[in-house]
């Protein structure tokens, strides 16, 4: 899977944008059960009226610890054990997802001590036990060593790690390696909104004139040839089409690196 659908911020619109998405070809979406940021039961609302088969789909969405929730509208009892939160997240995101199982369950952030992590982790793989979640994964990790250790010591290892692919990271060059060398799916977000001097660059332009695509599908692209799934969360559909053509045209190996030159 090359683009996955981003489902934040859609508000009232996420249902309809997610069928659009899912209609228009996307088959990866990704969401949390966090609804400060995301609509979850838009997104099985979406899902349902599209019509497309469970089995065809890639359900992946987040538990977001009491840290990252709106005090208001905390999905689960914040007094109760980190197991019962956990679980009620899961089990909520099951029922706004209308599915018996998730093909990807997220940690939003490392917790606050390693320690909390590899808790709140044991009780993911749980999850995987039990048939209700396929695979796990983490977000906002950009420690490369926490991130090592992490693999390192849990059993179910990581198979997703999601971070914001942007210059204040170093793009995550050594994570990024570690991930291709692992096993790891890297999955980037904020790809565009974060990078809007590469998207203007005279590479990434000049790219983009000579395949006669936008400068976003070139990026997408680039990204897609060096391991990196993009989150995609465009609201229109001439988007949506012209992304999923990323993989219609055929790039030089050494354009791509042109344009990873620019990612530091
Ligand atoms: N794990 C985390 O903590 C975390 C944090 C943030 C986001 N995410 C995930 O990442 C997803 C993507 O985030 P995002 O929407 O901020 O970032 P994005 O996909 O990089 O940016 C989307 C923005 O780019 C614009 N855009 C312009 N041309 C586009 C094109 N050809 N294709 C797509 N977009 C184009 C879109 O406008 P139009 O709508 O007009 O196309 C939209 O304003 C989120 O929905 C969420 O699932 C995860």
């Amino acid at each position: 899977m090359k683009l996955i659908y981003g489902t934040a911020w859609k508000k009232e619109r996420t249902a309809e944008l997610v069928e659009l998405a899912l209609r228009t070809g996307f088959r990866g979406i990704d969401t949390a059960c966090q609804p400060k940021h995301y609509n979850e039961p838009g997104v099985g609302l979406g899902i349902s009226n599209s019509g497309i088969d469970r089995s065809e789909l890639f359900l992946q969405t987040k538990y977001t610890s009491v840290n990252g929730q709106d005090p208001l509208s905390i999905p689960y009892d914040p007094s109760a054990p980190l197991e019962i939160q956990i679980t009620k997240s899961l089990e909520t995101s099951l029922k706004n997802l209308r599915t018996d199982y998730l093909d990807s369950l997220v940690m939003h952030s490392p917790m606050d001590t390693f320690e909390e992590t590899l808790e709140g982790w044991k009780v993911m793989e749980g999850f995987v036990k039990d048939g209700r979640v396929k695979q796990l994964g983490i977000s906002n990790c950009y420690d490369f060593e926490y991130f090592r250790k992490l693999f390192n010591e849990v059993e179910q290892k990581p198979a997703v790690l999601q971070n914001r692919f942007y210059s204040d990271s170093g793009y995550d060059v050594e994570l990024r390696e570690f991930c291709l060398g692992n096993g790891v799916s890297y999955q980037g977000f904020w790809t565009l909104s974060a990078n809007p001097d590469i998207l203007e660059s005279e590479v990434v332009v000049r790219l983009a004139e000579k395949y006669s695509v936008s400068a976003a599908v070139v990026f997408y692209r680039c990204l897609s040839e060096r391991g990196v799934v993009s989150l995609c969360g465009t609201t229109c559909e001439g988007h949506m089409i012209e992304d999923l053509g990323l993989m219609g045209f055929g790039i030089e190996a050494d354009e791509v690196g042109l344009v990873f030159g620019l990612c530091k």
